[in-house]
Parts: structure tokens; sequence; C-alpha cells
């Protein structure tokens, strides 16, 4: 354990080509299991992420982290090191942040945890919070991308993108590209530096490299394109970034108020449904707890290595399951991106 994680070896060389690259299998299903790599039961889980415990005290964004899985995720870390993690919330739902900031376990006066807010959907807003957070942070241990809604309605943004693209791709795209100094940092110190994107690992689709803005393409097609954008977006970290641990994964289907927001009424109904406790439909899903606990196992465990991964909702490694990228489509979607954010 380098320094880091027990149990979690971490060592300093990385990969320059992703791990898998040739899709194998391009499918797409919401209720598909995936299983690829050993699934342990969730007690098991459990009890291997409470060995959790860092020889420094590990920095841990929290993108998305007001609400749902991020929210879990942020709880799970700062339960599990014992409140020794600066816990930092990006978001907009500044009330729900400094809730549950007031919540959670401090191991000391030198632990800060802190809610930056940021409508992730302009990139000029993302700029300004990664700038605030670096002024901070010199280094960043691990990132976790959860923003996302619902949402059928195509509405174009003042940056001339889609607005859910944004959410579910371009915002978390220039998160990790703007924060990479201070990821780069904790691994030139010898520390973890992970990011995890929380979209739908192994339920992707081929992807048109001349259509990437994704005009007039059904919804179907729409989310397995944003399922291979993030597949191809951890491939591309990981290629310019060898030394990082890179993870795009697949919560499965959990217990939250994605939706709620929705300008959906089907959604909206649906979100209503699955969190109501007398709803037959709310014992189906995951909790975001168990969610946070397989994800965390994940993203701690399963991701052993500095490397491109895709996990699946048990934590388990997807190998190349529904991926449906290769490296032209990496680098020309990196291109794209770089000049589509105004990042080159
Ligand atoms: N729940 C599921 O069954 C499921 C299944 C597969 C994949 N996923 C994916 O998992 C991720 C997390 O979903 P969830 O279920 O945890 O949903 P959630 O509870 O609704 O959380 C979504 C988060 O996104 C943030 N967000 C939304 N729009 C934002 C914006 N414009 N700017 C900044 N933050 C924004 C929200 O924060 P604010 O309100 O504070 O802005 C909230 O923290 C999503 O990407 C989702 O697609 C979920």
């Amino acid at each position: 354990m380098s320094g880091k994680l027990s149990r979690n070896l971490v060592g300093g060389v990385g990969h320059s080509v992703p791990k898998y690259a040739i899709n194998e299998t391009c499918s797409f299903s919401f209720l598909k299991s995936s299983k690829m790599g050993p699934s342990p039961s969730l007690s098991v889980i459990k009890s291997e992420n409470a060995k959790i415990s860092f020889q420094y005290t590990p920095v841990a964004v929290f993108v998305g982290g007001t609400s749902g899985v991020g929210r879990a995720l942020a709880e799970a870390f700062a339960r599990y090191t014992k409140g020794n993690t600066c816990i930092i919330i990006v978001g907009r739902n500044r009330v729900a942040a400094e809730s549950i900031i007031a919540s959670l376990p401090r191991a000391g006066p030198s632990v800060k945890h802190e809610f930056i807010s940021c409508d992730v959907s302009l990139f000029k807003n993302v700029r300004q919070a990664t700038s605030v957070i670096l002024a901070k942070y010199a280094k960043i241990n691990f990132l976790v991308l959860t923003t996302g809604v619902l949402e059928f309605a195509r509405e174009t943004t003042e940056d001339g993108i889609d607005r859910t693209m944004g959410l579910f791709y371009y915002s978390r795209w220039m998160f990790i590209h703007e924060l990479i100094p201070a990821l780069v940092r904790a691994r030139t110190d010898n520390e973890d530096a992970k990011v995890l994107s929380v979209a739908s690992a192994g339920l992707g689709g081929k992807i048109n490299l001349a259509n990437l803005w994704l005009k007039n393409t059904s919804y179907v097609s729409f989310l397995q394109s944003i399922s291979t954008y993030n597949d191809l977006m951890v491939d591309g970290f990981a290629f310019h970034y060898p030394s990082i641990t890179f993870i795009h994964c697949n919560p499965g289907w959990v217990r939250t108020p994605l939706g709620s927001g929705s300008s959906s009424l089907l959604f909206r109904i649906w979100s209503f449904l699955v969190n109501s406790p007398w709803s037959p439909l709310s014992y189906f899903p995951y909790s975001p707890e168990d969610c946070a606990e397989n994800q965390l196992y994940g993203m701690l465990f399963t991701a052993s290595k500095p490397s491109a991964w895709r996990i699946g909702q048990r934590g388990n490694d997807l190998g190349k399951q529904g991926y449906c990228g290769d490296e032209v489509a990496r680098d020309v979607l990196w291109e794209h991106t770089l000049e589509v954010t105004g990042s080159k």
C-alpha cells in the first residue's frame, strides 16, 4: 500500500495505453446485470471497505455530491476514513450541501469540508469552480463525478452544447482536465490519484464520429453514445496521464431523486414512485448507501492500478463488456472536446 490505502497497491508505473481498446460486444439494456469480473457479496464489500485507511489526509472532490449517489459516496468516504478526509462538495443546492457537511465526521481541525457552488452546465462556471479548488488544494486524491438529470428535452446552452451532454460528458471532462495538475501532484507525492465518473459503463453503443454533437439522434442512441463518450473519456485521460487511475462506472438502478426536476412528467412520476416508501417500485433499486459501498469498493479495490477502468454495479471489473470504442474514436473525441470546451 503505497503510503496510502491499505490493500490497494498503487504502483508508480502507469500504462500508456488503456487496458481495453477494441469493441467485442455492443448492447444496451437499462436493467442488464453487469457482472464480468468477480462480484463479492455486499457483506464482503462492506468488510473490505471497513479496512480503508490512509497514511495521509486525502482530498476528495464530489461534483454532484449534494444528492443521491454522490452524496452517499461522500458520506461513506468520510465515515470509513473516520473523518480523516477533506471533502469538497460541488453542486447548486447549498442548503443540501451544508446539511451534509454538518453531518460529516472530522478527525481534527486540520480536516476541512466545504461546498463550492457551481452550475456545471456552463463552461465558465466549471473554470471558476476548478480555479477556486486549485487555489486552495495543491493535491487532489479522489475526484468523483455524478452530475446528471433524467431529461428528454434537448436544450442548447450558451456554450452551444446540449445541456444533458454538458452534465454527463463535457463538464466532467473539463473538471478532470482542469484539476489534472492537482491529481498529478498527488501521484508525484506517491499518494493515490483516482477519478470516478458515475454514468453507465457497459451500456454503450457505436458512435458516429461525423456527428459528435449527437444532433438528431434517437434518445436511446443518445444515451448509448453518452456511455461510450465516458468510456472514451477515461481512455483518453489514461492515455495522456498514465500515472492516474480513471474509472467509468455503472451504479445500477439506485433509489435517488434523479428525474424529480425533469421537464418530463413521466420522469417526475417515475422518480416519485421510486422514492415513495409505499410504492412497490421502491424495493427494487439499490439504496444510495449500498450503491456507495459497491462503487467505493470498485474505486478503491477493483481499480487497483493506474489505467482506464470500467466498473459494474457490484464494484466489479467489466473488462470490455458493452465497450464500443477504439483508439481512433478516443483520439477524435479528445480533439473535439479540446476544441468545444476551449481547452486547446
Ligand atoms: N439513480 C440511478 O438509478 C442511476 C442509474 C444509472 C446511472 N445513474 C447516474 O448516476 C449519476 C448520479 O445520479 P443520482 O441518481 O445520484 O441523481 P441525483 O440524486 O439527482 O443527483 C444528481 C446530482 O447532480 C447534480 N446536478 C444536476 N444538475 C446540475 C448542474 N446543472 N450543476 C451542478 N450540479 C448538478 C445535483 O446537484 P444540485 O441539485 O446541487 O445541482 C445532484 O447532486 C447521474 O449521472 C445518473 O445518470 C443513476
